[in-house]
């Protein structure tokens, strides 16, 4: 019988965001193809078992160098926290809430990969995938300072694949449909009628449904291997046709 080929075999991935949604489903796939994975999350509950977990805040510096001195030689990389101020008028969000969602949206995901680098050269290269949004491409209602803050990402991973291309570090971006998480049940809640607010993100996409976990965690998945060795400074849309629609 043949072996299953590990795609992610013998590579140190730090995956933020590893206690919840994507970036649980994510270290979850990780760890089944071969990876060693180091999780961080502001609590460490969620994470799935074989996790290497570092508890804190991904916008410390202080939690970057600890993940990045227990990761040792970091081969990836997948900066996934994020939050949300959804349901808020684009007049009515503080400048505290603004300030807040890109710093952990959009300001961490560049200091993490600030962070790995050093290794990630060391080790030849390394992959670094961010999470953008369909909504960077789309827009959106009552959520100015999120679907900003996924545009600024689409730029970041352009800009950083072009610099960082000599020294063989791909950084890309998967932009998700709406996906079944508690970040995407927390927004919902907020709407003024969540069930409605629900169906009409559901029929948004051309698939009529909301994505799973797994389904954005595959993606990631391919952009962390070699399967993706020519990909850099691009950004994969998975999205159930949302953007098509
Ligand atoms: P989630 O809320 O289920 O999980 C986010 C995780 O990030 C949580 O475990 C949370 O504790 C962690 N986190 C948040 N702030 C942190 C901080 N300052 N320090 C450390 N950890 C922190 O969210 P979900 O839905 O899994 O989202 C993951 C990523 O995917 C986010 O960047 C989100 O913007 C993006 N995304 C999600 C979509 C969706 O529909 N759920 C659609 C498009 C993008």
């Amino acid at each position: 019988m043949r072996r299953r080929v590990m795609r992610l075999d013998r590579k140190t991935i730090i995956i933020t965001g590893a206690a919840s949604g994507i970036g649980q489903a994510r270290a979850r796939r990780a760890l089944e193809e071969g990876a060693r994975v180091i999780g961080v999350d502001l609590n460490g509950g969620g994470m799935p078992d074989g996790v290497e977990p570092v508890i804190g805040d991904v916008t410390a510096a202080a939690t970057i160098a600890r993940a990045v001195e227990t990761a040792g030689t970091i081969h990836g990389l997948g900066t996934i926290a994020g939050i949300s101020r959804s349901g808020v008028a684009i007049d009515e969000l503080s400048p505290e809430d603004w300030d807040q969602v890109f710093a952990v949206n959009v300001k961490a995901c560049w200091q993490w990969l600030v962070g790995a680098l050093p290794s990630m050269r060391a080790a030849g290269g390394g992959s670094v995938v961010m999470v953008a949004s369909q909504l960077a491409f789309g827009g959106g209602r009552l959520n100015a300072a999120y679907i900003a803050s996924k545009g600024a990402i689409v730029s970041l991973v352009k800009t950083a694949g072009f610099e960082l291309a000599p020294d063989n570090v791909r950084v890309n971006a998967v932009a998700p449909g709406a996906i079944d998480t508690p970040m995407l049940n927390d927004g919902m809640s907020r709407a003024e009628d969540p069930a409605a607010a629900r169906d009409y993100s559901r029929n948004r996409h051309a698939m009529k449904r909301f994505g799973q976990v797994d389904e954005i965690a595959n993606g990631v998945v391919y952009l962390l291997s070699d399967e993706a060795s020519f990909s850099t400074g691009s950004v994969i849309t998975i999205d159930g046709g949302w953007t098509a629609a």
